[in-house]
């Protein structure tokens, strides 16, 4: 396992949330890889981020080789691709941590939990992935809006993972973006940051706000 993290790859980092990310932590200073199906696309979305901010350092890669170039691996991919994605760049993976960001969407119904038998897309992305890949859990409750844009960000992020040292380097990439960043315990806990999605799309539509989240109350006694 790397233990200081300077390169991303973000997997599907052509799509909105992935986007996003890539954007935050290029702008925070990472070297960041993105991934797609295609190479002409992910490059294109690298160009894209480069025409904005030129001096970044952000390349276009196959999804397999943005994996096994980077030193942490991030999947931003629909939840009906999650497991073929990972299929095809589980050899990339091995000794690093993967950030999944995957929500169990079942559409048409986005707004109504269904969950996987399983419990959660994290646990079937570890089950997959064996032991040697270290699955973390984060991002579920931030709106992609938000990451794509400068503004500060009111939204708080529920980390999940089995191993503490995994979770503690996740939140370092989550204070990156600007955001908190909480260890919310093992992964099977990754059921109720899925869930909560469908609860946010919900007050979106409802409420009309664009891309809700959620804030955790009280004052750590320690960081
Ligand atoms: N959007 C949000 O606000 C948000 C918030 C929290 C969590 N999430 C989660 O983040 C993940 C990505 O969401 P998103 O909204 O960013 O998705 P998206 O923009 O619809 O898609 C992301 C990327 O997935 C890849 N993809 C599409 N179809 C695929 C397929 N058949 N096989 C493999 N890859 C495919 C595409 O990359 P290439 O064509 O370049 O391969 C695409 O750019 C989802 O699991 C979602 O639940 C999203």
């Amino acid at each position: 396992m790397t233990d200081k993290i300077e390169s991303i790859a973000i997997l599907g980092g052509t799509g909105d949330l992935g986007g996003g990310l890539a954007r935050q932590w290029s702008r925070a200073g990472y070297r960041i890889l993105i991934g797609s199906r295609t190479l002409e696309k992910g490059k294109a979305a690298a160009e894209k981020l480069l025409n904005e901010f030129p001096d970044l350092n952000v390349t276009g890669h196959e999804n397999l080789d943005a994996a096994t170039e980077a030193d942490l691996v991030v999947l931003t991919v629909p939840f009906a691709h999650q497991l073929s994605t990972l299929e095809t760049v589980k050899p990339g993976l091995t000794n690093k941590i993967l950030i999944d960001v995957t929500v169990p969407l079942v559409p048409p119904r986005v707004g109504t939990v269904q969950l996987p038998e399983k419990g959660s897309a994290a646990v079937m992305a570890q089950e997959l992935l064996g032991d040697d890949v270290q699955v973390v859990s984060a991002f579920q409750n931030v709106g992609a809006v938000h990451l794509q844009e400068d503004h500060d960000i009111e939204c708080d992020v529920l980390v999940t993972g089995n191993k503490k040292t995994a979770r503690e380097t996740v939140i370092e990439l989550v204070h990156a973006v600007g955001l908190r960043g909480w260890h919310a315990g093992p992964l099977a806990n990754a059921s109720a940051a899925e869930a909560l999605t469908s609860i946010l799309i919900s007050i979106n539509r409802h409420h009309g706000i664009e891309g809700s989240g959620i804030v955790i109350t009280g004052e750590p006694a320690k960081e």
